[in-house]
């Protein structure tokens, strides 16, 4: 174990982090130092195994491994396809699930019918544009928001939303439903290119350890 190079981790801060090392110490992967949650530090190490962890904000997680300042990361299915960066998808970890979905006023749902040029406000306008104009072949304008996107709509900023359902209680609670279904959306694993062909064992053996640990 000494003779290898340590493997990096991205993990998008947060709920799905948390996740995430749950998963790891159920196939024997810890990291000690990560559970100090009073602890400023930014990398966290795993000495015996030669692995290092690092926390980042979601969006940033695909940048750190498409540039290889992180071999593997682990981040919503909503940000890769978001980001679209050049990063391999290898693993669904089957939580975090959610849906992307165009929501608005029951009202909207003729507009989407009639293909008509709507405003969309979204936090996500890549997957919106792909959605509407390559997908739906609907002309829409896209305004990027950076969260309480439900908002859209209620002070008529947009006819419709595109953003992540979880329980629709948000939605619920303003008045909105889901009209249309983009895509179902869950925590994956990405690698980088390069790592995958550097360090094709290691991270095989990992993948298979948790596809194990996942359908147990
Ligand atoms: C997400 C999403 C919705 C909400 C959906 O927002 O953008 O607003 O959660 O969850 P629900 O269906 O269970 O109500 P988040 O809390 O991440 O914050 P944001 O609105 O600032 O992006």
């Amino acid at each position: 174990m000494s003779d290898y190079r340590y493997l990096t981790f991205a993990l998008g801060k947060g709920r799905l982090a948390n996740k995430t090392m749950e998963l790891f110490e159920e196939i024997g992967i810890t990291c000690e130092e990560m559970k100090d949650k009073s602890s400023r530090k930014l990398i966290f190490v795993n000495e015996e195994l030669k692995l290092r962890f690092f926390l980042s904000k979601g969006p940033d997680v695909p940048t750190y491994v498409e540039y290889g300042a992180a071999d593997i990361g682990i981040v919503g299915r909503d940000t890769i396809l978001e980001e679209n960066r050049n990063v391999y998808e290898v693993l669904d970890l089957g939580y975090g699930r959610c849906r992307m979905c165009v929501c608005g006023p029951a009202s909207a749902r003729e507009l989407l019918q009639h293909h008509e040029r709507i405003r969309v406000a979204s936090k996500y306008p890549n997957i919106a544009r792909d959605y509407f104009y390559d997908k739906k072949h609907q002309t829409v304008d896209i305004i990027k928001l950076n969260g309480s996107v439900e908002l859209g709509p209620l002070v008529e900023l947009s006819d419709v939303i595109v953003d992540i359902v979880e329980t629709g209680s948000t939605l619920k609670e303003n008045g909105l439903e889901v009209l249309e279904e983009v895509c179902p959306l869950s925590a994956r694993m990405i690698v980088n290119p390069v790592s995958m062909q550097m360090e094709t064992e290691r991270i095989k053996d990992l993948v298979n350890r948790l596809r194990r640990r996942l359908s147990s």
